[in-house]
């Protein structure tokens, strides 16, 4: 069975439109910092601004060349972190090799980072307490299996992928003690040995890897629930998942499709986000 992540995410952007639909005055706003001309995060910016713009979001994209320096990037984000009417900030990844990636997402207000990416908000995260930010794909992850009944509890969910933004927060935000968590998590990576053995083990598999067609039907336990967050544009321009989903959607229990699947869930998330922080600064 198909898991309809647009259509999930549809819906929870139409209740975050009717909340932001009652804000008298100021309404929410969101920042994206983009640096250089990276092809697919221009896409991924454009996005997110239609994203803010159909829920009633304000949005504002700082466009930064390629070659800025790391300090000018953080004299930025101090005056987003400064400014009264954004409630959110998020740095588009990846960022030009130069610019080290830790030093710009700790210059992030933890307030406004709607990321969760800073290192105060991955503490948190951690530590299972209650207001952090959590980041947006693996939090629309959940959001989505919760939503589709999917049962976690108990349940083995393999991870191949050990992001920062991916595996590693979907692992602790899954393993947290308490309802709807609870679950049992392998992360699996480039080095994981014997990783078809652990795959079929799966209850969950979540595949974010970002290798076209990487999951074979052969991997998957009969009935698994297959999510996919792989995105790799191949060179006709189509846009293709980690999973080979004709095959895997035949052993499957449930599979999420590329696109609509995690995509839309993770925009949906950011707006839900943006719309917390405006309420907790408020
Ligand atoms: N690049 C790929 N995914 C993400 C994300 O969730 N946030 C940001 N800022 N950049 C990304």
């Amino acid at each position: 069975m198909l898991l309809n992540g647009k259509a999930i995410a549809q819906e929870i952007q139409a209740e975050i439109a009717g909340q932001v639909h009652q804000i008298t005055g100021r309404k929410p706003g969101l920042a994206v910092v983009l640096v250089g001309h990276n092809p697919a995060s221009q896409a991924y910016v454009r996005s997110k601004k239609k994203a803010c713009a159909l829920v009633g979001i304000q949005s504002l994209v700082i466009e930064l060349p390629a070659s800025i320096a790391l300090s000018d990037v953080i004299y930025e984000i101090e005056k987003l972190n400064q400014n009264p009417s954004i409630d959110a900030i998020l740095v588009q990844l990846p960022l030009p090799p130069h610019l080290d990636e830790s030093q710009i997402t700790a210059a992030i207000d933890p307030n406004k980072d709607v990321d969760g990416f800073h290192p105060i908000n991955v503490g948190k995260m951690l530590l299972g307490e209650e207001g952090a930010f959590l980041p947006c794909t693996p939090l629309g992850i959940h959001v989505l299996l919760q939503k589709s009944s999917i049962p976690i509890e108990g349940q083995h969910v393999v991870i191949i992928g050990r992001s920062n933004i991916v595996g590693k927060p979907l692992a602790a935000i899954l393993m947290q003690k308490k309802r709807h968590c609870n679950a049992t998590v392998t992360i699996a990576h480039s080095q994981t040995k014997n990783l078809a053995v652990l795959t079929r083990s799966a209850d969950i598999l979540v595949a974010a890897i970002g290798r076209p067609h990487f999951i074979k039907k052969e991997m998957i336990q009969p009935g698994a629930t297959v999510i996919d967050v792989g995105i790799n544009r191949l060179p006709d321009g189509r846009l293709i998942g980690d999973v080979d989903f004709e095959s895997v959607s035949e052993v499957a229990g449930h599979i999420t499709p590329v696109p609509g699947g995690i995509g839309p869930m993770t925009i949906a998330m950011l707006l839900q986000n943006t719309l917390r922080g405006y309420n907790d600064q408020k």
